[in-house]
């Protein structure tokens, strides 16, 4: 496996690097405590490229490999896991979904939109009571000829009311289970769309969490992604590759915060030296660096398995599952490291330690990706 990266992607990692340094880190504490969208950061980013990272340029987007957008993942997350999310969810969910499996017309109507970051999108799956067991879809779309008629609520949707499409999964046919699931672009101005309150989260306090109701949508029957009955696919095909963006994010979470905790044990003193010269702090900043280390290489590996086109939904899960849990145990780490300083909004890794218990959450639990490792390596 040669994970040397290739000029360019020095190049793109550099300047997510960058732009995370200049851009995002001056206001992050602010928006998090206010709750308040990057909407200007979100421009900037799209101004980029990180918007559109691996749609084809005819689309609009960079035309970059997965390895790259996770790159940048990891840069903009080691400052802010809000605007990352926005990023991975643009990128992984609505972009790439829709590039893969949308019709020309659709690409031509919404994907060159979203790519270039003249709007953004969402990804509508969970419900009230289908958020792991995501078959058990209670919102309908039913069949009307040329349209669909949409009802129903969705719950906890990322870029909620800062998105302008939305794909939205939901039950045609209930008789026929998961294969009666279609997946539909639904546009903001739709006519019964309604965007509910925002949550008032613990982490990614940056992003806008809504819940989102139909009520009697009508929804063209040229907005269908796919097949009739291809949403369910869609949804699973769609989030195992948005599995290794979040997964990258947890990797920047992480990073972001050992960094931070390496820099404050080099100059914070105890006991007539830095801290970082008793065992008890470079013990664990040993064993920060390592499982960093390696949580990248499994992040790195999926990227590199999509890229290449092998199966990535081991790979994914895999990544996902080690990376949130490294980035939870380090950021609750770097706390420990900053003592008394640690617990305060200042120094940012209190910030960081709230964020990364949602890497272990969104795109399916820990607990999701332990079933889709078991039951692919039981299958083999
Ligand atoms: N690729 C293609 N098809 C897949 C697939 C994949 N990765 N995973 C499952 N499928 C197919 C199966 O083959 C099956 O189809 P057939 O019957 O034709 O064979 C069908 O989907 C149903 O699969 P299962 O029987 O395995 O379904 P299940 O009910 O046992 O559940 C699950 C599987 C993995 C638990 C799934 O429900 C799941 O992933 N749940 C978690 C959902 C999730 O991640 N939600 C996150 C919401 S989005 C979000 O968080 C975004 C955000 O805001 C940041």
């Amino acid at each position: 496996m040669d994970f040397k990266l290739t000029e360019e992607q020095l190049m793109i990692q550099q300047a997510a690097r960058d732009f995370a340094q200049n851009e995002l880190l001056p206001g992050v504490i602010e928006r998090d405590d206010a709750q308040r969208f990057p909407k200007d950061e979100v421009k900037k980013m799209a101004e980029l490229g990180f918007l559109g990272m691996m749609v084809d340029p005819k689309y609009g987007g960079s035309g970059l490999d997965t390895l790259s957008y996770v790159l940048v993942m990891e840069e903009l997350s080691k400052v802010d896991a809000s605007c990352s999310v926005i990023v991975s969810v643009n990128n992984s969910l609505v972009c790439w979904g829709l590039e893969t499996y949308g019709s020309e017309a659709q690409k031509q109507k919404y994907l060159t939109r979203l790519a270039t970051g003249d709007c953004i999108g969402a990804f509508c799956l969970s419900e009230p009571e289908a958020g792991s067991d995501a078959t058990s879809q209670k919102t309908t779309a039913l069949d009307k000829g040329d349209h669909y008629i949409l009802n129903g609520t969705k719950n906890w949707i990322t870029n909620g009311s800062s998105a302008e499409i939305y794909l939205v999964i939901a039950q045609t046919d209930i008789e026929k289970g998961h294969k009666g699931i279609n997946a539909l672009i639904v546009e903001k101005d739709a006519e019964g769309f309604e965007i509910g309150p925002k949550e008032n989260k613990l982490g990614i306090r940056g992003s806008d969490t809504h819940s989102l109701i139909f009520n009697d949508v009508k929804v063209p029957k040229e907005n269908r992604i796919g097949e009739d009955g291809f949403g369910f696919k869609f949804a699973m095909k769609t989030l195992a590759g948005g599995r290794i963006g979040i997964a990258a994010q947890a990797l920047g979470i992480a990073a972001g915060a050992y960094d931070m905790a390496r820099d404050y044990s080099k100059q914070r003193k105890s006991f007539g030296t830095e801290i970082c010269n008793h065992q008890a702090i470079a013990f664990k900043l040993a064993d920060m660096h390592t499982s960093i280390a390696a949580a990248r290489m499994l992040v790195y590996k999926a990227a590199m398995d999509k890229d290449n086109h092998e199966n990535y939904d081991l790979s994914g899960a895999m990544a996902k599952l080690y990376a949130s849990k490294v980035a939870m145990d380090v950021s609750v780490e770097a706390v420990q490291v900053h003592g008394g300083n640690g617990f305060v909004k200042d120094y940012h890794v209190e910030r960081l330690m709230r964020d990364a218990k949602i890497t272990q959450i969104y795109e399916g639990t820990s607990e999701i990706q332990k079933i889709v490792i078991s039951r692919s390596i039981l299958r083999d």
